[in-house]
């Protein structure tokens, strides 16, 4: 199992989510967060007006996928929330140990 992290833009969460939902995602986590890339956030453009502070606002998202899954998921992250801007994020993938479902004790696999 892999764990993607992954930051994009807060208004490409809903056509992000929907289509990692038809790539067969079953969960993830979402959190609003702030944070800054190479250009330090200066020039980034939010919400019409160009963000003059170091922290633009993202939305991260935590999936965590069979290893099998990993590279098709990170194809439609890419592809959906690109928009060749500054700012579109990035994408890192780990490994991940263990999963559990606490209400049936299912594990790995068969708990995502
Ligand atoms: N090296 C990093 N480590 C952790 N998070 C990062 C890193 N680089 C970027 N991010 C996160 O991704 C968001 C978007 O980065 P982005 O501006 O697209 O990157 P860059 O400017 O480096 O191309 C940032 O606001 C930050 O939350
Ligand atoms: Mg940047």
């Amino acid at each position: 199992m892999k764990l993607i992290i992954a930051t994009i833009k807060p208004f490409k969460l809903e056509e992000v989510r929907e289509a990692l939902t038809e790539a067969g995602v079953r969960g993830m986590m979402v959190t609003e967060i702030k944070g800054f890339g190479s250009q330090s956030g200066h020039t980034e453009i939010y919400r019409g007006a160009e963000y003059a502070v170091n922290f633009v606002p993202k939305i991260k998202l935590e999936i965590v996928v069979p290893a099998t899954m990993v590279d098709q998921i990170v194809d439609t992250i890419t592809n959906t929330a690109k928009t060749g801007k500054i700012g579109d994020g990035k994408i890192f993938v780990l490994d991940v140990e263990q999963a559990l479902r606490v209400r049936t004790g299912e594990t790995n696999e068969e708990a995502l």
